[in-house]
């Protein structure tokens, strides 16, 4: 857990919102969204698929535009125009694991060309000799053997590949990681060994990171903070206790319902919480995003802040 005072805000991101389609015919993807990750820290966002997790993992790495609001790296503005050598400071600092190790890597390239990519790009070598060894570490690193360089990803498992990929983010020696759902391909025999190797490069090497899940299960263990996102809103974010024992947002608590239980007798009994957004009365009484409690946010509308004031008063 990362210490509660003196943190360093890493990434600022501010009522941001980005849109797809064309003039015509837009949609909203991701509708005035904000949270900072600090440094150090693994920050979890979780959401249903199709809420927008990767759509912000992609506009914090400048793949996707932001059309309103705007996203900060260590102070300085990193959405919209900005100059090559921020974009360079960008590319070099935070790096992106994908989800699905056996799409996000180049068939037709050897492993060696695929870490490598990041490093032609930017210069980042001295000489031949200087990137092969920034190859053979980075495959150390993610425990796979250095000979690995000279084959295909075809020749790997999807753990393997996986493996690669966060290589392939390594090398760059980056500050600040985004996970993408990391683990939700593999087979489940292998996800707690790369959830492990994450956990360790993080103490080894002091990642920020911010980890994208569907489910409320894994992040519990590995967040230190976590954002719940709904339709492209973030509808609730505390730090990763508080979350789980005074959930507010019925979103929120209807994620947590769908937690399998270990316990049958519990299984079995359990009501799953269902989120109607039409029940709420939202045209006189807009939701805003506050901080209902120290560190705890919530969109709410006037009403349902002080139901949550209540509930919380109670605990
Ligand atoms: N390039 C794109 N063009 C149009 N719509 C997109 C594009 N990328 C994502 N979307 C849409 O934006 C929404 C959020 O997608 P995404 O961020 O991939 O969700 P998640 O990662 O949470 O599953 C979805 O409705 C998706 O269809
Ligand atoms: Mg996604």
């Amino acid at each position: 857990m990362s210490e509660r005072k003196e943190r360093k805000k890493l990434l600022e991101v501010k009522n941001i919102k980005v849109e797809f389609g064309s003039k015509k015919k837009k949609f909203t993807a991701i509708d005035g969204v904000s949270f900072d990750i600090y440094e150090g820290e693994t920050f979890g966002l979780v959401g249903e698929s199709g809420s927008g997790k990767t759509t912000i993992g992609r506009a914090i790495i400048r793949i996707n535009e932001v059309t309103d609001g705007e996203i900060l790296y260590d102070g300085e503005r990193i959405s919209g125009n900005i100059t090559q050598e921020m974009d360079h400071k960008v590319i070099e600092n935070i790096q992106m694991i994908f989800q699905d190790p056996m799409a996000s890597l180049n068939e037709r390239a050897k492993v060696d060309y695929i870490i490598s990519e990041g490093i032609y790009n930017l210069h980042k070598h001295k000489d031949e000799e200087d990137r092969k060894r920034m190859v053979e570490q980075a495959l150390l690193d993610v425990g796979l053997l250095p000979e690995f360089a000279s084959r295909f990803p075809h020749e790997f498992s999807g753990g393997q590949r996986q493996r690669i990929g966060i290589a392939r983010a390594l090398v760059m020696e980056p500050k600040l990681i985004i996970a993408d759902e990391p683990i939700s391909a593999l087979d489940v025999s292998i996800r707690a060994q790369v959830l492990n190797l994450l956990s360790e490069l993080q103490k080894k090497k002091g990642f920020t990171y911010l980890f994208i899940a569907h489910d409320l299960s894994i992040v519990r263990f590995i967040s230190d903070r976590v954002a719940v996102i709904h339709k492209g809103k973030i509808v609730e974010l505390a730090e990763t206790e508080k979350l789980y024992e005074h959930p507010l947002h019925p979103y929120t608590r209807a994620l947590l319902s769908a937690i399998p239980q270990p316990d049958p007798a519990i299984e079995r009994q359990k009501t799953i919480e269902v989120y109607d957004p039409a029940c709420h009365h939202y045209e006189t009484d807009r939701p805003q995003w506050v901080e209902i409690e120290e560190g705890h946010y919530v969109l709410a509308n006037q009403e349902e802040q002080e139901t949550y004031k209540e509930m919380l008063r109670q605990t």
